[in-house]
C-alpha cells in the first residue's frame, strides 16, 4: 500500500502545466481555493491533459521492465536499417472506421525475443518444436542476473569465474552490449558480446542453467552463432538433457545485479521458431 504514493505524484508532474490554468481558474470564479472546479479550461486541450505514463521500474523498485520497446529503430539482424515502419493503421477512424485498427509486421526474432528449437534445427522444426511447445516453467520463475567482465566475451574461463551456484536455472548476462547500448541503436553491430563455442558447452556440461537471457539479439557471437545455438539448443529431446530456453534482446541497464523471480511470456505462435516475449523481473 505504501507504494501508491508514488501514482498521483506521477500524474501531478504531468498535468502542471495544465494545474497553473486550473488554479488560476479557480481562483477567478470561485473563492473556494480548497475545491477548485474541475472542469477542463478551454486553453487547456485535452492532448495537453492526456500523457500516457511509459515506466521501466514499477512499484517503487519492485518489478523491471526487461523488454525493449518496438520502435522503427529497434536492430535487426544484419541489417543496417533496423526494424523500419511495421505498425500501420489498418482501419482509422480518420478514415471513417469505427476504430483504430493497427497491423504489425516484423520478424519473430525482433527486439525481445524467445527461440525454438525450429529456429536452428530442421528437424525439430518440421516435428513442430514451435514456441507454443516452450515451457512456461522455465520461462518463468528464481533467476539471477550476472555482469559479465567488460572486457570479455562469454567464454569457458569467464563462466567459471561467474560462479554461478549449482541449481540455479536462469541466468541472465549483462555485457558490455548494455554498456555499448547496442539495442538502442539502428545498426546491427557484428561484434555484440555473447557464448563463444567452449563457453556454451562448458554451460551445458557444467551447470543446471535452463534459461539463459542476453542483452543482444543473439546468445552466441556473430561468427559462430548457428553452431552455438546448435549446443545450447540440442538436447530438447535427443539425449533428454535439459531445455535450455534462449531469450534475447534483454534491457538490462538500471536493474541491480541479483537474485530476481523472471517473467517472460512469448505468445503461442503456432508453427513459430521464435516469438516476441514481454519479460519482466520482480525483486
Ligand atoms: C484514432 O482514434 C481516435 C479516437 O479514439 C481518433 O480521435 C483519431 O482520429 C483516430 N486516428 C486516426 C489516424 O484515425
Ligand atoms: C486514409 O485513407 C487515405 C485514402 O485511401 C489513405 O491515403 C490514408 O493513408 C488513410 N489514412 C489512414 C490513417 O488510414
Ligand atoms: C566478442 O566477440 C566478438 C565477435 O567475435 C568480437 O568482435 C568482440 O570484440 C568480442 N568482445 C569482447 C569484449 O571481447
Amino acid at each position: 500500500m505504501k507504494n501508491r504514493a508514488s501514482l498521483p505524484r506521477h500524474f501531478l508532474l504531468l498535468l502542471l502545466p495544465c494545474a497553473v490554468v486550473f488554479t488560476f481558474a479557480a481562483a477567478t470564479s470561485s473563492p473556494n481555493l480548497a475545491y477548485p472546479n474541475p472542469t477542463v479550461p478551454d486553453d487547456c486541450s485535452v492532448s495537453d491533459v492526456l500523457v500516457p505514463a511509459r515506466r521501466e521500474v514499477y512499484d517503487n523498485g519492485r518489478i523491471f521492465d526487461v523488454s525493449h520497446r518496438y520502435v522503427p529503430d529497434t536492430p535487426s539482424w544484419d541489417s543496417r536499417d533496423g526494424l523500419g515502419e511495421f505498425l500501420w493503421l489498418g482501419a482509422s477512424m480518420k478514415n471513417g472506421s469505427q476504430a483504430n485498427v493497427s497491423m504489425m509486421k516484423f520478424s519473430v526474432h525482433t527486439g525481445t525475443h524467445v527461440d525454438a528449437p525450429g529456429h536452428v534445427f530442421d528437424h525439430y522444426y518440421d516435428a513442430d518444436f514451435d514456441v507454443d511447445t516452450l515451457d512456461l516453467e522455465v520461462l518463468n520463475g528464481p533467476a539471477l542476473l550476472v555482469d559479465v567482465p567488460r572486457d570479455k566475451n562469454i567464454t569457458a574461463e569467464v563462466m567459471k569465474g561467474l560462479n554461478v551456484p549449482k541449481g540455479v536455472r536462469r541466468v541472465l548476462f549483462r555485457t558490455l552490449n548494455t554498456d555499448r547500448q547496442l539495442m538502442l541503436k539502428k545498426e546491427f553491430d557484428t561484434s555484440y558480446v555473447g557464448l563463444t563455442m567452449d563457453g556454451a558447452k562448458w554451460l551445458v556440461e557444467n551447470t543446471d542453467i535452463k534459461l539463459i537471457g542476453v542483452d543482444y539479439l543473439a546468445v552466441a557471437v556473430y561468427e559462430e552463432a548457428i553452431p552455438i545455438h546448435h549446443v545450447l539448443l540440442r538436447g530438447r529431446i535427443a539425449d533428454m538433457l535439459q531445455e535450455i530456453i534462449l531469450v534475447e534482446g534483454l534491457k538490462l541497464d538500471g536493474v541491480p545485479a541479483g537474485l530476481y523471480s523472471v517473467h517472460c511470456l512469448p505468445l503461442r505462435l503456432m508453427g513459430s521458431d521464435g516469438s516476441p516475449a514481454r519479460c519482466i523481473l520482480i525483486k
